[in-house]
């Protein structure tokens, strides 16, 4: 029985997730679905509940102790609560409003379920998973290995934008390429040339340089599209399921799991300090491909070998990558 709670269950994200997570035959038998929003989601949840499947599903809003309801036995808890970007808004413009958020459902976690896996999709992610992990601090049950920035979205769109290259849409959920760094604009580093479908030989540097920058800045295409209606809803939902399933899987017991996703470096000390010493910077967090089990991190892989490009990103990403982070710590700190 796996009990998995959604934070922000109503919004546009929330919704389709929930959905996956009631849907996915791989799960849904052992899952019990706990819905919290400040908003819909005893709404939410009967019209789930009607799905044949067999995942419980109850909806929590915040009075009667909602979140502390939502959240008792929880052993996976998804955070897409907050507000999404609007054209011209940059991630870290989102702080400000879900920096809070973010913090108080952090509290409601860390006080009601400590031991859950934490997986952190409400932006700006280079700031917010650093947030969770500073009131499980404060409370003196952090994990490292046990919180997990979702940027899985960024692998999923390298995956789908490669497959377009090869002519060849079918190929899309087959592929893999490494997706490192962080999760906004230049912190973002698609390791292309680690694809297990390599790109067309005589693909010029010029279009490699096209490629990255539009998984880079994907979630632009999405938000201008969106023309102010918000940010990725869909596939964020699909990405963040594929990721839940595959903690999941992974605390069941089975083997050999790997996904890129933003951790704390501490998670896996050896695997960690290689992978600083690879970036050259001792920051606290990294998003790298991470293998995972029933305890959560189980290692943190090294990059491996990249090209003279790659690490040329790496080095531009690293400066805003330790602002990011220091921005979502300093934010809890001080009421230390
Ligand atoms: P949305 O506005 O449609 O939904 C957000 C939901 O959060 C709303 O239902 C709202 O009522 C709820 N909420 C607000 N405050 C809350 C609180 N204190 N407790 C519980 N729920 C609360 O937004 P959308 O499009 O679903 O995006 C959510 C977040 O996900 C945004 O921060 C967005 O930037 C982020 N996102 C992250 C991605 C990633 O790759 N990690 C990709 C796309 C979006």
């Amino acid at each position: 029985m796996v009990k998995a709670v959604v934070l922000g269950a109503a919004g546009g994200i929330g919704q389709p997730l929930s959905l996956l997570l009631k849907t996915n035959p791989l799960v849904t038998e052992h899952t019990q679905l706990s819905l919290y929003d400040i908003v819909n989601t005893p709404g939410v949840a009967a019209d789930l509940s009607h799905i044949s499947t067999p995942a419980k599903v109850t909806g929590y809003l915040p009075p009667d102790d909602g979140l502390k309801k939502a959240l008792t036995g929880a052993e996976v808890v998804i955070i897409p609560a907050g507000v999404p970007r609007k054209p011209g808004m940059t991630r870290d413009d989102l702080f400000k409003i879900n920096a809070g958020i973010v913090r108080d459902l952090a509290v409601g976690i860390a006080t009601t379920a400590p031991k859950a896996f934490v997986l952190v999709i409400s932006n700006p992610v280079n700031s917010t998973v650093p947030i969770v992990a500073e009131v499980f601090k404060k409370h003196g049950v952090f994990d490292p290995k046990r919180i997990f920035g979702v940027t899985t979205l960024d692998v999923v769109r390298a995956s789908t934008f490669v497959s377009e290259i090869l002519g060849d849409l079918s190929l899309a959920s087959k592929i893999t390429v490494p997706v490192v760094g962080g999760h906004s604009g230049v912190t973002i580093v698609p390791l292309l040339s680690q694809s297990s479908h390599p790109l067309p030989s005589g693909f010029a540097q010029e279009e490699v340089d096209k490629l990255t920058n539009r998984i880079q800045f994907g979630g632009d295409e999405v938000v201008k599209a969106k023309d102010g209606a918000g940010s990725a809803t869909l596939s964020m939902a699909y990405a963040g399921a594929e990721f839940a399933y595959k903690v999941i899987r992974a605390a069941k017991g089975e083997k050999g799991i790997v996904a890129p996703t933003f951790v704390n470096l501490a998670a896996d000390k050896e695997g960690g300090d290689a992978l600083k010493k690879e970036i050259g910077r001792d920051l606290e967090y990294f998003s790298a491909p991470v293998e995972l089990g029933p305890e959560g991190v189980v290692k943190i892989n090294s990059l491996g070998k990249i090209s003279e490009y790659e690490s040329t990103l790496i080095k531009n990403a690293v400066p805003e990558l330790a602002t990011n982070i220091e921005k979502g710590v300093s934010f809890i700190e001080p009421s230390k």
